[in-house]
């Protein structure tokens, strides 16, 4: 159901409670919503659609306000298929509409809708007049992908910006507002969990995003997941914590090292602890910690990875590969802002010992700057194995401290 927002702005978008995944990888717990809106002057606008699965109730929606050939310009201020997947049947019905996008944006519809198309380029600062209501495009790559940018609506009486994932949060609202929110803990939680795994990689970005809308006295955001953010309730929050989450600064002082590790026998985690006591004899300062991937939450063990000065793992070969949990942590590595980290590879094994190797492999494809020893050694460590694991521990380190 369509919702009004304010005389020119309604609620499209749709609501999706059950959802518990998003992009594959990231959580849902509290649902998402594809979060659409049409601004209705002389001009009509529709900006962003919402996911193709979702179409026919998004189509009614939008019905409930307009006739879909009345529709001048639909504006995609980021083109990932939660936002353009309902495009290319918009478009069927909307014929009149003018697509806006960012240069990036209009490569990829070009392949997201495999249909060239007159696109209206939004360079920043780019003005576009729909009567009552104006709206200035605002540049914002990367947040987070390159094609991203704001839409700023002013009108007289109200400023709202556009702002596609960015301040965004998977969580269902069926009020709409922030300020229908019955269980805030659940939000914040959402709020901090979407920021790590769609913004954590693009922190410099996130900042330069932030400043752009420094200064401007806005009533509204509109996020294309979660609740419409208003002006005396989280609005000026949630721009704090994305400021807070994208300044944090990494402990220079003292370098973090993680040692990730899974062990069928014990055998593995001998290796794990020496190893730590070669890294700490090399330097006491080292903040260093033991995780057994398997006691932990990923999502957790992946935070810890990211934000590592250097980290190493450690797995034993059964059926002749690394285990499962260590390759479920490998996936979650964010493979820009960890390129270089010095990393280091070690495991026990019992007949031929693959782990080792293809781990070294998977490491170096993602750029990691890995150690080029690795610690392999059969069955129980002895006691020079384990000193040969102290040794390893300690040439690891010095390779960076
Ligand atoms: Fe919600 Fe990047 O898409």
């Amino acid at each position: 159901m369509a919702k009004k927002i304010n005389d020119f702005i309604y609620y499209v978008g749709v609501l999706n409670p059950n959802s518990r995944i998003s992009d594959v990888i990231v959580k849902t717990d509290f649902g998402t919503s594809y979060n659409s809106f049409l601004i209705k002057d002389k001009k009509i606008a529709l900006v962003e659609t919402c996911h193709s699965d979702f179409f026919e109730d998004y189509l009614e929606n939008i019905k409930e306000i307009c006739d879909l050939d009345s529709i001048d310009y639909i504006i995609l201020n980021h083109t990932e298929p939660d936002h353009s997947g309902a495009l290319k049947k918009i478009i069927k019905l909307a014929s009149n509409a003018k697509i806006i996008c960012s240069k990036a944006g209009a490569i990829y519809l070009k392949n997201i809708l495999n249909q060239d198309l007159d696109f209206i380029i939004a360079q920043n600062d780019f003005e576009l007049d729909l009567g009552k209501n104006k709206i200035k495009f605002i540049s914002a790559p990367f947040l987070h992908w390159p094609d991203s940018m704001f839409s700023l609506l002013e009108n007289k009486n109200f400023k709202a910006l556009f702002s596609c994932d960015f301040l965004g949060c998977h969580f269902c609202e069926p009020g709409i507002f922030d300020f229908k929110i019955k269980f805030l803990s659940d939000y914040d939680l959402m709020l901090e969990n979407y920021f790590k795994n769609i913004f954590g990689s693009f922190k410099k970005y996130v900042l330069l995003g932030l400043e752009k809308i420094n200064g401007i006295d806005l009533d509204f955001i509109f996020t294309s997941h979660g609740p419409v953010l208003t002006k005396n309730n989280l609005l000026g929050s949630v721009i704090e914590k994305y400021k807070i989450w994208a300044s944090e600064k990494k402990d220079t002082k003292n370098k973090y090292v993680a040692i990730f590790y899974c062990s069928a026998y014990g055998n593995t985690f001998e290796l794990a602890k020496k190893i730590k006591t070669g890294i700490l004899e090399r330097n006491k300062n080292l903040d260093v910690k033991l995780f057994n991937i398997i006691e932990h939450d990923l999502n957790f063990l992946r935070n810890e990875l990211n934000k590592s000065d250097a980290f190493l793992i450690g797995s034993p070969t059964i059926n002749r590969d690394a285990v499962a949990p260590v390759w479920n942590l490998l996936t979650g590595i964010d493979a820009i802002n960890n390129k270089n980290k010095n990393v280091a590879v070690f495991g026990s094994f019992g007949w031929s010992g693959e782990a080792t190797d293809f781990i070294f492999n998977r490491l170096k494809d993602l750029k990691l700057k890995v150690f080029e020893d690795k610690l392999k050694i059969n069955f129980v460590p002895s006691g020079k194995d384990l000193e040969s694991a102290k040794t390893f521990g300690f040439e690891f380190a010095k390779s960076f401290v």
